[in-house]
């Protein structure tokens, strides 16, 4: 049915691994479950910890349970978690080891116009990240007395193929015309090098598809400037990290931002937000990334467009009523569980 092999999950009774995380995670998760349930009742809730709370009760921020939870139900949906910014013995990020562990190699970040003051119009693009190597395989150590940091960048030819594959498999199913690989293949030639060699082979595929290619440091120029002249990014795994995070600001903030990243009969769907400590508790955060990033599991994995659409007109409909959470306009703003509320209303 799908002519992606990480896509062909059309199950009938899907499950979902849930894991809210720490600070507004655990408030955005819900509302998402909420809208989830309203457009596809069937699907079966598995709540499991991960996070900074769970490491500090239990010494670990990934239990082997949720691990083996998710490998079960074959889906995830995951809020955010607080991570220290010093070194903490034993502690490690639950959500790049769940990656890397499910083999989620690559990771969707759409950034789209809505109809908010903070958005801005004619961008409609997608960021496809690849998401197991590069620098963030953590391999760094310090040498000459802590005086130097090294950090090893990683990039193969079997991770940039699948995710190149997956990445023009996927524009040919949902009508994308144009693929921008970028890297920084001038500096490093020998990483950046084979990434974009790699993915210039599987282009040679897809003949249909526009391809063409932008150093980094260029494309950041590019998305400042005139974001609409981007399609979809195909990029190493920090590039996309930072890339994503610009688009971000234009399809009008984090608050609104989704992703999910996809492996082979995998999905992990994920905000790309964190745990917003700064205003965590305050049931104002702004639902709408994990909401959007529940359409995308609907849409790209589970083959649930109707539902998806729903979910999406729905949105639009709410922001263009202009009911908003604070984030993006902070008078007369409505909480979170009133946003949800409206998103629901709105699901015809
Ligand atoms: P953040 O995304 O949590 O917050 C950045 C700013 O955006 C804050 O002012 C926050 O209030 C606002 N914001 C984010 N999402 C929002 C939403 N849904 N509604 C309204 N406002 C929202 O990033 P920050 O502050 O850099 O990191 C906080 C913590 O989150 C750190 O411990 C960091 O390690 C972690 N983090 C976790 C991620 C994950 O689990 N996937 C991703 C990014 C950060
Ligand atoms: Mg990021």
């Amino acid at each position: 049915m799908c002519p992606d092999p990480a896509m062909n999950s059309v199950v009938t009774s899907p499950e979902l691994c849930v894991i809210e995380g720490d600070g507004i995670g655990r408030e955005v998760i819900p509302a998402a479950i909420e809208v989830l349930m309203k457009v596809a009742p069937d699907v079966v809730i598995r709540p499991m910890p991960a996070g900074w709370a769970v490491f500090q009760e239990r010494g670990t921020s990934l239990p082997e349970e949720t691990i083996q939870m998710a490998r079960d139900c074959k889906a995830v949906l995951f809020g955010a978690v607080s991570s220290p910014a010093y070194p903490v013995e034993g502690y490690f990020s639950p959500i790049v080891r769940l990656r890397r562990t499910l083999r989620a190699f690559a990771n969707l970040r759409p950034a789209q116009h809505l109809p908010v003051p903070t958005s801005r119009e004619g961008v409609d693009m997608l960021v496809v990240r690849e998401n197991t190597e590069d620098l963030y395989i953590g391999h760094e150590h310090t040498e000459n007395d802590g005086q130097t940091g090294i950090a090893e960048k990683v990039i193969t030819r079997d991770a940039t193929e699948r995710v190149s594959r997956l990445t023009y498999s996927l524009a040919q199913r949902i009508g994308r015309k144009k693929i921008t690989i970028v890297h920084k293949a001038n500096v490093l030639s020998q990483s950046d090098g084979l990434f974009r060699r790699v993915a210039l082979e599987v282009s040679a595929f897809y003949p249909e598809i526009i391809t063409d290619e932008l150093y980094v440091d260029t494309a950041a120029y590019w998305m400042v400037k005139d974001p609409s002249r981007f399609d979809i990014i195909l990029t190493p795994n920090l590039y996309g990290d930072i890339l994503s995070d610009m688009a971000a600001a234009w399809g009008g903030g984090l608050g609104l931002a989704p992703s999910l990243s996809l492996g082979d009969g995998i999905a992990i769907a994920e905000p790309v937000h964190g745990s917003a400590p700064d205003i965590a508790g305050k049931g104002i955060a702004n639902p709408t990334a994990a909401i959007l990033s529940v359409a995308m599991l609907l849409r790209h994995y589970w083959s649930r467009i109707e539902a998806a659409d729903r979910i999406e007109r729905a949105v639009r409909q709410t922001l263009a009523e202009g009911d908003y959470t604070a984030d993006i306009y902070s008078q007369d703003s409505i909480s979170t569980a009133q946003f949800t509320a409206q998103i629901c209303a709105n699901l015809v």
